[in-house]
């Protein structure tokens, strides 16, 4: 063999494989070797390909990392018009749309595709002799533009294309998108760099793929989805668009997962309402489902209106996005003083609820946004995540607006707003002097993880505050029934109940109470490692920063605010007079801290208990070390079944879990009495 024939060789042979390694990583989500690995071999065909130009191909996975930028982008005509969609908002539309199709054809079912419409941007891609040759745009529809270099970089899209029955040219159509990750990642990463933020990930993917350098792009973490073919020799197309889609699947091109075949359009409705629900768990922004007649010769009948085949349809989610006017921007004051700017808006229906008011964060977000009074802005709400504002539409913001400051005083107690070094929050400096960080302290003292005080909720903490009943959380432990009823809307029931659910409060876990008391940045989870590492309140005061530090995932900002708030009288007369009133709980002693002996067990709970709730039994047991989990496999040790227990006990008595009842696990939880 001649030396070029060999590097020729070795050439060919690091290309497949490294197409292989980018297929299933990229494509199948199981990648086979180490990023590192990957990378060497890559550097390796550079190199040969330095050396020998003439070894240069189309599909050599180099091409991925972006090739030289180019002065401006050419103009692509499509062979084949590149449409767009029809929507349909509503069941009736869809059935419209059937009765259109059934009528038109005389048939009384017709086969479906159902595909997401997944939320990016339509490209053309043109396949010679099974090598990727252009990219383009959807454009007008009938000239894009060539972005072949930035495609080349896209590590769903395949090079070069493997298998059997590839025509000589042909045309694949579909999305380029962004994954929410990807778009996260994106995001995160702009800020860090102080760049411009993403509106969505569809203008991400849209400004991404329209670089001049393909260097830029290949930093972007683009996806591709195909859904359709463009150009494509008769003679050789299948019956059905779904039998093309699972032939392109066959050559390497990705086809969406949640493509189905459905029998006529009440399995489309179903369809949608399942995909509806599922839509915050896809890895992916889509605004609708497409519904596609399968059959080729069928959607040829059906023809075209305009720009929209008559053989298909878009049905659309509600718009997650909307515009709506900023009435006011308030101040909110926090548990903790934070200052919060709350824009008041013109209520506006987003993804299905109707919102009013949405929070602008802090300052440097309100600065970054320029949301001003009066402005029209974005709103989006995406699933169950708190609407937002996006962006400003600059071109209506009225004459003689000016940018929103950020009072220098508490609006509620007037006291310095102060920012304190390294933070990006302004705070009100008034602490419990400040009745709204009073009010909020008490709410969250209140609050379901806190003391879960039934019956106490935000709008009574209010009253009891404004009638001058309570001032601080102890107080509420000295409310009487006659006080109670004095209130408005409080009747004798109530008011019972309130102080019954304050008496059950008071048996309570360390760590409940130490998130009740509201030190700052001591969530849930800080409160139960200060509660397990030290065991009781009088060695957590006790304690110094040093010591602090060394309880599991507490820094030093964190140790500072504990300390501090020990430090300050106010707090301890507070805490002294909540252990006054009677709440209480069990300290772990330090030697029982280090052996927890239910550490490792693994506990599922079922049914309803009667001394206890299910959430307490379990911070029992997880502060005896055993974890608790929500369903029964293999690794499970023991279900604890209470009253009316549901379909776990049948799994548990198949896997041969033990199962105790309430009993048991009460003697499980006197530490020491029984051993499991
Ligand atoms: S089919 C003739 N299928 O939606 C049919 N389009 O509103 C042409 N899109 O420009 C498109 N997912 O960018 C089709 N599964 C899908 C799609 C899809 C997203 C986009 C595409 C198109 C736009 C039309």
């Amino acid at each position: 063999m001649t030396i070029s024939a060999k590097i020729a060789g070795q050439a060919a042979s690091l290309r497949k494989e490294l197409n292989l390694y980018n297929k299933q990583y990229y494509q199948l989500d199981s990648p086979l070797v180490s990023d590192a690995k990957y990378d060497q071999l890559l550097r390796e065909l550079q190199a040969l390909e330095a050396e020998h130009p003439e070894l240069e191909t189309l599909d050599s996975p180099t091409q991925r990392v972006g090739a030289t930028p180019i002065k401006a982008f050419e103009q692509v005509v499509h062979d084949v018009r590149m449409l767009s969609l029809a929507n349909a908002f509503s069941i009736d539309e869809m059935i419209a749309f059937d009765r259109r199709i059934r009528e038109k054809l005389d048939i009384d079912a017709v086969e479906y595709v159902a595909e997401p419409k997944l939320d990016g941007l339509a490209v053309s891609l043109i396949y010679e002799n099974s090598v990727l040759v252009q990219g383009a745009t959807r454009g007008d529809g009938q000239i894009g533009e060539n972005v072949t270099h930035n495609i080349r970089t896209i590590r769903d899209i395949p090079l070069k294309l493997e298998g059997t029955g590839i025509p000589d040219r042909f045309e694949v159509r579909g999305e380029v998108f962004i994954t929410r990750k990807g778009f996260k990642n994106l995001n995160d990463q702009a800020e860090k760099n102080g760049e411009k933020v993403f509106a969505n990930p569809r203008n991400a993917a849209a400004g991404s793929l329209r670089q001049l350098k393909a260097g830029i792009t290949a930093t972007r973490p683009l996806s591709f989805c195909c859904y359709g073919h463009g150009l494509f020799p008769p003679d050789v197309l299948p019956g059905k668009h779904s039998q093309l889609l699972k032939t392109f699947e066959r050559w390497g091109l990705p086809i969406s997962r949640e493509m189905k075949v459905i029998d006529d359009i009440s399995g489309c409705l179903d369809n949608y309402d399942n995909l509806e629900q599922r839509r915050d768990a896809l890895g992916y922004e889509i605004d609708g489902v497409v519904y596609k007649l399968n059959r080729f010769d069928l959607q040829a009948e059906m023809g075209f209106v305009a720009r929209a085949p008559r053989w298909a349809i878009a049905r659309k989610f509600p718009a997650q996005e909307e515009t709506t006017t900023v009435l006011a921007i308030d101040i909110q004051v926090g548990r903790t003083g934070a200052l919060t700017p709350v824009a008041r808006l013109t209520p506006v229906a987003v993804g299905g609820v109707t919102v009013t008011n949405v929070t602008l964060h802090n300052a440097d977000e309100i600065n970054k946004k320029d949301v001003r009074i009066g402005d029209t802005v974005f709103v989006r709400r995406a699933g169950d995540v708190i609407p937002e504002v996006v962006s400003v539409v600059l071109e209506k913001r009225p004459e003689g607006s000016t940018p929103f400051t950020m009072p220098e005083k508490c609006p509620v107690c007037g006291s310095a707003a102060i920012m304190a070094e390294g933070e990006a929050i302004l705070r009100c400096s008034g602490g419990l002097y400040c009745p709204a960080q009073r009010k909020e302290s008490i709410k969250h003292f209140a609050s379901r993880k806190a003391m879960d005080i039934d019956g106490l909720g935000d709008k009574l903490v209010e009253q009891l505050l404004d009638n001058g009943l309570i001032e601080t959380a102890a107080d509420l432990f000295d409310l009487t029934i006659e006080e109670i009823t004095a209130l408005d809307r409080m009747g004798k029931k109530s008011a019972e109940n309130l102080i019954e659910a304050l008496e059950k409060c008071k048996q309570t876990t360390l760590q409940r109470f130490l998130f009740a008391i509201g030190i700052r940045e001591v969530g849930e989870v800080t409160a139960k490692r200060l509660a397990q590492t030290l065991g009781s309140l009088q060695r957590i005061i006790g304690v110094n920063q040093e010591a602090l530090l060394e309880v599991p995932d507490i820094g030093p900002i964190v140790a500072n605010h504990i300390v501090a708030f020990f430090l300050q009288s106010h707090n301890q007369e507070v805490i002294d007079k909540l252990v006054q009133a009677g709440i209480r709980w069990d300290d772990l002693n330090a030697d029982s801290v280090e052996e927890q002996f239910l550490r490792g067990k693994v506990f599922v709970l079922t049914g309803t208990l009667k001394t206890l709730s299910r959430e307490q039994a379990k911070e029992r047991l997880q502060s005896l070390g055993a974890k608790v989990t929500t369903s029964v496999s293999g690794k499970t040790d023991i279900v604890v079944s209470g009253h009316d227990p549901g379909s776990k006990i049948r799994k548990a008595r198949e896997l041969n879990v033990e199962i105790i009842e309430e009993d048991g696990l009460l003697a499980l939880l006197i530490p020491g009495s029984v051993s499991p």
